[in-house]
């Protein structure tokens, strides 16, 4: 039977959280996923001992995984990254970019220079040093596929965390730009829009009583799990999506679109 992603190679860079015994992150989920579906993964990310035990059991299962030590900001350990893949499976076609950091600035006036720096860089720095040292392997294989991991925040503000919304709309403007640049040599660039999504990066502070609180503000009724994001941007890898580039999907369950309750 032929999987959706028989003979892909894809480097998953913020994947780490891709161990089912555990709170799962969206991206390691599209991990798990793309190589039950036939493809060759590299999981990238700086959480060294989550992304080596995501591994481990992924290969347990019969599964084509390895992982590389990858901070998104160092454009060494993005070279390195991709010559691993390269020089492993000899090709790449896709790369799904969704390390990020929370924002802990509360107003313009009490961010420090160093937070914004530092978010910005893991976004921003990241995405362009990211789509640069994939293009030419992308390329070489024919064409490819990047998606990146927005927020739904590209699109709507809160009254904080200035820094996190900014970098994330950047980062859908950085993907039109990309998406005709090297659509000619057949890499498309889209990205995901998530809302509030239960996974690492939010359980500490999603408590039970908080995301009753979001669902309120969900038309969908509730908070996303890991596979309402994975969906999306295994759509946006796949060749489904084979004419869709420079494009937003926003998986949000209704958030952006809702002027909220009348009363
Ligand atoms: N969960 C949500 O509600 C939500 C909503 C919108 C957007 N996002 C964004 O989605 C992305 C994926 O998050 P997730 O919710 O699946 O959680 P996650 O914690 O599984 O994924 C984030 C990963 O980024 C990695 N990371 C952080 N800094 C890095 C760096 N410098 N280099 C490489 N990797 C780095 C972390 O180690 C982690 O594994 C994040 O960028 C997050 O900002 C999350």
């Amino acid at each position: 039977m032929s999987g959706r992603f028989d003979g892909k190679v894809a480097l998953v860079v913020g994947g780490a959280n891709a161990d089912e015994s555990r709170l799962l992150g969206f991206a390691g989920l599209s991990a798990l996923e793309i190589a039950r579906s036939g493809g060759m993964v590299v999981i990238a990310d700086i959480d060294d001992e989550a992304g080596e035990r995501s591994v481990r059991k992924m290969k347990e299962a019969g599964l084509a995984a390895d992982y590389v030590h990858l901070d998104v900001t160092s454009e060494s350990d993005w070279t390195e990254a991709v010559a691993f893949t390269t020089a492993k499976h000899d090709r790449l076609d896709i790369m799904i970019m969704a390390a990020g950091i929370p924002d802990r600035g509360e107003t313009i006036e009490s961010t420090d220079v160093d937070s914004w720096r530092r978010v910005m860089d893991v976004t921003n720095l990241g995405m362009f040093l990211g789509t640069r040292s994939v293009v030419g392997p992308m390329r070489r294989s024919g064409g490819g596929s990047i998606v990146l991991i927005s927020s739904m925040m590209a699109r709507v503000v809160r009254d904080q965390a200035n820094a996190y919304a900014t970098s994330r709309a950047g980062m859908t403007h950085f993907a039109r730009s990309a998406a005709v640049q090297y659509g000619s040599d057949n890499i498309r660039v889209n990205c995901v829009l998530p809302g509030w999504t239960l996974t690492p990066f939010t359980s500490g502070a999603f408590d039970d009583e908080w995301q009753k609180r979001l669902a309120s503000r969900v038309p969908l009724g509730r908070v996303a799990d890991a596979s309402d994001i994975a969906g999306p941007i295994l759509f946006l890898a796949s060749d489904e999506a084979k004419y869709v580039t420079g494009s937003e999907l926003l998986a949000d369950g209704g958030v952006v679109g809702w002027i909220g309750p009348m009363d």
